[in-house]
């Protein structure tokens, strides 16, 4: 695991130190000073609440935000009405960005009734100089604002607040660094994201990230291997490996390496017991993946592909260099290699220039490669991208009729996916109990348990909470639609 710093040998008269993460270390000292101020005061601990919008890179950080105050003695809570809240945001699309405005209209609320109240924003929609002006202006109760690129400053940044009268903001508009080994609390016991690789260098038209995460970047292998082999001797047995684009880790290392051999050498640490990864750009897969899933027995029978487009002429202005054709024969070798496994995707609907007879394209594909999975988006402009200035927006009418569409379509080859495998018997990682089974009143009925396949499908088996972070065998039963309903096999 990390290599963490004892905050009680830390001598908080000096001045902070330069290097990195000691002089994060001595913020955490000092904001612990603070928080143990607020206990003698209050006679209880300060509690915090991390809100997470957008994707598993955004969960991860997350993460990494709630292990520092924990680590500084907050106690971390779920209800917003708690005296530390930040949210970690998304702006992928913009009704991220509305999400996150609703939500502050209520801390505003909280923050009456509670004064000493403090709300920090962080993540992706903080790197948009337009966002800052409309917080600044209409929400000017927030108390702390920084980016995705000096997250790792959050100690530093949380003991500033404590000392600053108003709204401290403080964005960088890049960074080439990553810093290591700063504390972690992690969500689930049994499972973990780590990130491999920071940023992106795609640049797909209609994409925000590249702009909001800045350049890619990708972390050591050594740092890697060595943080998954302290998470499975701490008793984590699946790892999903985070990066935009995983595919092209390697690249910009001293020491090149490729992803296929990164995997190849989380395969042999002992303990893991699977591995998953996220997101896989089609340009960039290579046959050496394919060989070493193939030959794996930990990396799941799960790939997410984004297609985004059936549509040569649209996936070419959006910039994703592969056609139609080539993102077909790519899934079908794979399929063809790995039968088993199962391909999932992102589709967007609706881009700029998008004709029926493009969406036609599109749904011609997910009938040839039989998504198990697909999610599917409306096309949301992006300040800034190069998408949002062509002149062909289509309207939201036209948009929502072939999104309807292709949904049914999407829905109708994924059931008919999952139904192939009703009557098998496979692996599962139990996660959790079943919320509401655990919730009925009727006690004639079963406690379940929800696990995850291999291949990303859920399965709901009899079971207590005993079982959850184990890996068992169960025999899917009943498919209904989208999971299944089973029994355990032991
Ligand atoms: N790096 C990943 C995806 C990150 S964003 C990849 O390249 O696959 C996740 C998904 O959001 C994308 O796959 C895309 O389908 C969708 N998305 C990104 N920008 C969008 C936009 N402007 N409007 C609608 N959907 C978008
Ligand atoms: Fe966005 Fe494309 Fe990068 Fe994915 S690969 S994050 S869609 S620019
Ligand atoms: Fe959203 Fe940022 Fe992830 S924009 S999808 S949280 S990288």
């Amino acid at each position: 695991m990390n290599q963490e710093m004892d905050l009680d040998k830390i001598e908080l008269y000096s001045a902070p130190p330069a290097e990195e993460p000691a002089r994060q270390y001595y913020f955490m000292a000092k904001c612990r000073e603070w928080v143990k101020k607020f206990i003698s005061k209050n006679g209880r601990c300060p509690t915090a609440c991390v809100t997470t919008f957008g994707c598993q890179m955004n969960a991860r950080d997350s993460e990494k935000l709630e292990g520092i105050l924990k680590k500084v003695g907050y106690e971390t809570v779920s209800s917003e009405e708690a005296d530390f809240v930040i949210f970690n945001t998304c702006t992928v699309r913009d009704n991220a960005n509305q999400r996150v405005y609703g939500r502050l209209g209520e801390l505003k609320g909280y923050k009456r009734r509670n004064p000493s109240m403090k709300i920090a924003l962080c993540g992706c929609m903080m790197q948009e100089p337009s966002v800052i002006e409309k917080i600044r202006t209409s929400y000017p109760f927030v108390d702390l604002i920084f980016g995705t690129h000096n997250i790792y400053k959050f100690a530093e940044l949380l003991c500033a607040s404590f000392e600053a009268e108003g709204m401290l903001i403080d964005i960088w508009k890049d960074t080439d660094r990553i810093v290591e080994d700063l504390p972690v609390q992690r969500k689930y016991a049994f499972k973990s994201g780590i990130n491999i690789m920071f940023g992106c260098n795609n640049f797909c038209s209609y994409c925000i990230v590249p702009y909001v995460r800045g350049r890619e970047r990708s972390r050591e292998p050594e740092d890697i291997l060595r943080e998954i082999r302290g998470l499975a001797a701490d008793g984590v047995v699946e790892v999903m490996l985070l990066g935009q684009n995983v595919n092209s880790y390697g690249r910009n290392l001293k020491n090149p390496m490729t992803f296929a051999e990164l995997l190849r050498e989380v395969e042999k640490i002992e303990g893991l017991q699977r591995i998953r990864f996220m997101t896989s750009h089609p340009k960039d897969l290579s046959d050496d993946l394919i060989r070493v899933m193939k030959e794996s027995r930990k990396i799941c029978r799960h790939l997410h592909l984004p297609l985004q487009s059936g549509s040569d002429r649209i996936l070419k202005q959006m910039n994703r260099r592969y056609t139609k054709e080539q993102y077909v024969d790519l899934a079908l070798k794979i399929r063809r290699e790995i039968p088993d496994i199962a391909i999932t995707t992102d589709i967007i609907v609706g881009f700029p220039g998008e004709t029926p007879e493009d969406l036609e394209e599109t749904i011609d594909v997910v009938r040839t490669v039989k998504f198990d999975n697909a999610f599917t988006f409306i096309y949301s402009r992006r300040t800034g991208t190069p998408a949002a200035a062509m002149e062909n927006q289509v309207p939201e009418s036209q948009v929502k009729t072939g999104f309807d569409k292709l949904l049914k379509v999407v829905q109708d080859t994924a059931r008919e996916q999952a139904a192939k495998y009703e009557g098998s018997v496979c692996e599962a990682l139990i996660e959790e109990v079943n919320e509401e089974s655990s919730r009925a009143e009727d006690t004639s009925r079963q406690m379940l348990v929800t696990g995850r396949l291999s291949n990303n499908m859920i399965v709901h088996v009899p079971g207590d909470a005993s079982l959850v972070g184990k890996v068992v065998r169960v025999s899917l039963d009943e498919c209904k639609g989208f999971y299944y309903l089973g029994t355990i096999r032991e």
